[in-house]
């Protein structure tokens, strides 16, 4: 049974140029003398501080023979990458369905020097109309690498329980196109204290603030009736889900005991979180422990959990000097190891590879 990573990024050269010519989050620079670059991306690093510094980025962001290399140092045999965050939300509605075009163009050409190894998720120009969006989501489903899109939490800026969306998410449930829903924007600053956290690095980001923007996403998503308007919509959660698996029942009772939400009729005939968890959402495996990995196989089904490594980001730390094989990943292997008894291998193996070959269709 394959190993395939659903979760791994790439910022493709012609990506690059653009955050290396801009002096605004996103954008990456150099501090001389050191001539090596730096990735500034998130929301909370804007503007830059005196001391936040971003992250090192090199060529594993950009160059596909690294991702290979990555690939093969980690026994991973198929990978569906896709654009990293914050894709393509930050560009002027003008360009943006051209720029669109251009790199799901690029990123097909790219799997296709690696058949059988390579597929994608899509990006989206969400800055342009509905009609733009809706026709590169019918383009991607006629594409050879192509299984899905990658979108960001905002939607058109107001978050995804924007009815404007409806065209969207009708377009995708028909073509049978899978939505990887990745955070970026976190929450706001001030939630981490006086000076917005930055005295610890950027661990409450990434560490609390992106898994409860998704949590808070795909719950807005429920709420609104998206799942039953479009009850065949699939969509992946990046991190397991953020914290959906542990909130799920926090979630369904809150919503039985809403008044509003009684008087208003709006729970007459909606599906429940547990059903939407098991019908149209599926889980990365990018959870990092056994616990978390237990939560997700125990609200989604082991059938629906799906291997991811993140790649680039969180690679060894260029300050320990390591080398080989990255601590992100083995310890999601072995979260996955441990999660599972020597009786369900084939549960193992589901998660692994075979869930995602099943349900992304992972043949050439
Ligand atoms: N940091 C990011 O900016 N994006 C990821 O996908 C992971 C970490
Ligand atoms: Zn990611």
């Amino acid at each position: 049974m394959p190993i395939v990573d659903i979760h791994t990024h790439v910022y493709p050269p012609s990506y690059m140029q653009i955050l290396e010519s801009r002096s605004t989050v996103p954008y990456v620079r150099s501090f001389p003398p050191s001539n090596s670059s730096r990735l500034f991306v998130l929301p909370s690093e804007d503007p830059p501080s005196t001391t936040s510094t971003g992250r090192p980025i090199g060529p594993e962001y950009y160059d596909i023979a690294q991702k290979i290399a990555f690939m093969d140092t980690h026994k991973i045999d198929i990978s569906v990458i896709s654009l990293a965050n914050p894709w393509l939300d930050f560009f002027p509605s003008s360009g943006a369905a051209a720029a669109a075009e251009a790199l799901n163009n690029d990123l097909n050409a790219t799997c296709d020097k690696f058949p059988g190894r390579l597929f994608a998720f899509g990006a989206l120009p969400m800055s342009a109309s509905v009609e733009e969006i809706v026709s590169k989501i019918k383009r991607l489903s006629g594409m050879k690498y192509m299984r899905g899109v990658v979108m960001g939490t905002s939607g058109f800026g107001k978050g995804l329980d924007d009815e404007r969306l409806n065209g969207v998410w009708a377009a995708l449930e028909e073509t049978g196109q899978t939505v990887f829903l990745h955070p970026h924007y976190g929450l706001p600053k001030e939630v981490y204290g006086p000076t917005g956290g930055e005295e610890y690095g950027l661990v409450l980001p990434l560490a609390l603030g992106f898994p409860l923007e998704t949590t808070i996403a795909v719950s807005r998503m429920l709420l609104s009736g998206v799942w039953d308007r479009y009850q065949g919509l699939s969509v992946l959660l990046a991190h397991s889900g953020g914290t959906l698996p542990f909130l799920a029942g926090r979630l369904e009772s809150c919503i039985a005991h809403d008044g509003k939400l009684h008087r208003e009729g709006k729970i007459a005939n909606r599906r429940t979180v547990w059903d939407i968890l098991q019908k149209n959402i599926l889980l990365d495996a990018v959870v990092y422990s056994e616990v978390g990995l237990k939560a997700a196989v125990d609200v989604a089904g082991a059938d629906r959990v799906l291997f991811g490594t993140d790649h680039p980001f969180f690679p060894p730390l260029e300050e320990n000097g390591e080398k080989g094989e990255w601590l992100s990943v083995t310890t999601n292997y072995k979260a996955i190891k441990d999660a599972f008894g020597p009786g369900e291998v084939e549960k193992v193996e589901g998660l692994l590879g075979g869930n995602a070959v099943r349900l992304l269709r992972l043949e050439v």
